[in-house]
């Protein structure tokens, strides 16, 4: 051994006595190792949560690909509307001989033979289009907008164009011009910066002289997008998800992951690449995805506000609940032929190379081409949602499952034991899980709020060291504040039980007002507003402070009273120690908190209440109605609290290093 490596073994020795020394200090306090990936989010397209909602695109049925199967009244040019002003004259078609890209078949054809004058009240004339957007377009005086939009000229002659935001009365907001000239699909851009607010706008493409064309996925963007992103999200809605500093995002989601029918099945390559090449399709909620929110999105998003990815792919069925609707009529579950299993799995192997592999590799250079040449770092895989547990299942699962294994034991995977908290198909699948050691499974359960109340025992008695649980799904029925305050006695449970419970996250995320499938959700919306619910608070609150230790008896409280609940623990990044308080009870309830095992502690701590009427809930209109209220309060290395009627408090400790 060399002077250097000397030094080098010396240090690693010091360095190793420091970390057995803060990590008995731990233990010799009693704190239990739980996980640190415990709060997180689960996004799913479903309630319009994508396009129309997080994800900032402006233009509705951009690439005219809407059609009757996704609604019964829709159609290529649905949202669009053929405009004619100052007595100008054309025709207008949908074509799809000669698109840009086979994914992206329908564009459409102008063909105009006369410009008239400008017509009185809005000054222009020409022939083309104009767009709704998803109910009217937001957008504020003096921002920019980026507008573009892949045109081929079809004619002898170049043809120019007006593009203009207007409001409902045509006033015009905003102009710019573009001119296409080009025999070829090219992407033509320019920016709009509109005179005054408006809340429902109109987006107008005007051909300004005779002439044919045809165009394509026409788009208009904020540039004030979360993170200032291209093809990002909407600054707001991105921002209250960033503010509950969640530890994973599940995406795209649960059933719409699995599809209505197989090929109604996400799959994951045909939402990367550029925009116009990718695939849109009906999502199992019954509306477009566009998929202008895929994968690479997802991805940056979750990097952007420090989420681990925790992307789902089918296991190669189908959702069990297929074709229940008008559409299809009753196929339920249905499977990949096994001779497209091979392939299959080299899917799912494909997107743990897009995503952690070297440049040099097939699908990490794709990757890099898209602007993210370091690895995403995926740690996570699902297999599965909420699958019915049949032979055809199993049988393919275990095909997935060994392939990642064998090929990257680095992806933790995580299975599926169907869309209940018991039953059959739980019983199977952690049957299944058990058999094949799978890393951690994904329950689900949407129940009443005193389920939550009288199951917070569920995980006490779950065996250790064995098949970890990620909680993917779970709201209790209802948005009013008891809803929620028993969804926080809940989780303190599940923050005892952070040995066994890897993950959990709270379902349906997003749901835009008057455009729901699911009727209780973590945050509504519309264009303008946001309503954050009581549910979206308590997630906040647990989300914002989890801890990576546990420690028993720190809160006494009745313990025979199931209404109380609480849980201690401390964040070893800082220090903090954070104490969790419920009372779902109707009146104020004593609670004595006891910090002796944790030495030194500052007098002052953060303290965070949410409280208020049982029945109370938050709307557009009143959306801090029940919402939490922050002081600065005294604390001992003993107090006392009355837990108020209804409330979850957190408490968040400083300790002196
Ligand atoms: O969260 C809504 C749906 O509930 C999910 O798509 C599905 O996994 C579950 O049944």
């Amino acid at each position: 051994m060399n002077l250097k490596s000397h030094s080098l073994f010396a240090t690693i020795i010091i360095l190793s006595f420091f970390l057995f020394l803060s990590f008995s200090s731990q233990a010799a306090k009693g704190g239990k190792k739980i996980s640190s990936d415990l709060f997180g989010l689960f996004f799913e397209d479903i309630n319009y949560s994508a396009d129309g909602g997080l994800y900032a695109e402006m233009v509705q049925n951009r690439s005219f690909e809407y059609n009757p199967t996704e609604q019964k009244t829709w159609n290529p040019f649905s949202y669009w509307e053929y405009v004619a002003p100052g007595f100008s004259y054309g025709r207008i078609n949908v074509e799809t001989t000669a698109p840009i890209h086979p994914n992206n078949p329908h564009y459409v054809v102008l063909d105009v033979e006369h410009i008239g004058h400008e017509a009185k009240y809005t000054g222009i004339s020409g022939v083309g289009i104009k767009n709704s957007g998803f109910e009217g377009m937001v957008v504020k005086a003096n921002d920019k907008y980026d507008f573009s939009m892949f045109a081929r000229q079809l004619g002898n002659e170049p043809v120019a164009f007006t593009i203009c935001l207007q409001t409902l009365k045509g006033k015009i907001l905003a102009q710019t011009t573009v001119s296409v000239a080009a025999s070829d699909w090219k992407k033509y851009s320019a920016t709009l910066i509109p005179s005054a607010n408006c809340d429902t706008a109109n987006l107008v493409i005007l051909a300004t002289n005779a002439g044919k064309v045809g165009l394509d996925l026409i788009s208009l963007f904020p540039e004030k997008t979360f993170k200032n992103r291209p093809n990002g999200m909407r600054a707001d809605l991105a921002q209250m998800l960033a503010d509950m500093k969640p530890r994973f995002i599940r995406f795209p989601g649960g059933c719409l992951a699995h599809g209505d029918g197989l090929g109604n099945m996400y799959r994951w390559k045909n939402t990367i690449g550029p925009l116009e090449t990718r695939k849109e399709q009906r999502n199992i909620w019954n509306y477009n995805q566009t998929a202008g929110l895929g994968y690479y999105e997802y991805f940056r998003f979750c990097e952007d506000i420090g989420a681990k990815p925790l992307p789902v792919l089918p296991a190669a069925v189908s959702c069990q609940n297929s074709g229940d609707t008008w559409r299809v009529g009753g196929t339920g579950q249905k499977a990949l032929p096994m001779n497209e299993m091979q392939e299959y799995v080299q899917e799912v192997l494909d997107l743990i190379e897009w995503a952690n592999g070297p440049v040099t590799s097939v699908w990490g250079a794709k990757r890099a081409a898209a602007g993210h040449p370091a690895p995403f770092n995926l740690q996570y895989i699902g297999i599965g949602n909420e699958d019915k547990i049949t032979p055809e299942f199993e049988e393919r699962f275990k095909m997935i499952f060994a392939a990642v294994k064998a090929k990257h034991p680095e992806v933790t995977v995580v299975g599926t034991v169907g869309p209940a908290p018991d039953g059959e198909d739980f019983t199977k699948g952690w049957k299944l899980a058990d058999d094949l050691k799978v890393p951690i499974v994904d329950e689900h359960y949407y129940t009443s709020p005193e389920w939550f109340i009288s199951h917070q025992n569920r995980y006490d008695s779950y065996k250790r060291n064995a098949t970890e649980v990620y909680l993917g799904e779970y709201a209790s029925w209802g948005n009013k504040l008891r809803n929620a305050i028993a969804e926080a006695a809940y989780m303190t449970s599940l923050e005892r039980n952070g040995d066994v419970v890897r993950m959990a996250s709270y379902a349906p995320l997003l749901a835009k007002k008057d455009f729901t499938q699911w009727k209780t959700d973590m945050i509504f919306f519309n264009n303008v507003k946001i309503n954050p619910t009581p549910n979206y608070y308590v997630q906040k609150m647990f989300s914002a402070n989890q801890g990576d230790y546990y420690f028993d008896k720190v809160i006494l409280k009745d313990e025979k009273d199931q209404n109380l609940a609480a849980s201690c623990v401390r964040d070893s990044k800082t220090g903090d120690i954070i104490v969790k308080m419920v009372n779902f009870g109707n009146a104020p309830k004593p609670m004595k908190i006891n910090l002796g095992k944790f030495g030194s502690i500052a007098s002052l701590a953060e303290q965070t209440v949410l409280s208020g009427e049982a029945d109370a809930e938050n709307t557009l209109d009143n959306p801090q109605k029940v919402s939490p209220v922050s002081s600065t309060v005294k604390v001992g290395k003993s107090f006392n609290y009355s837990a108020p009627a209804m409330s979850l408090t957190v408490v968040r400790i400083k300790t002196k290093k």
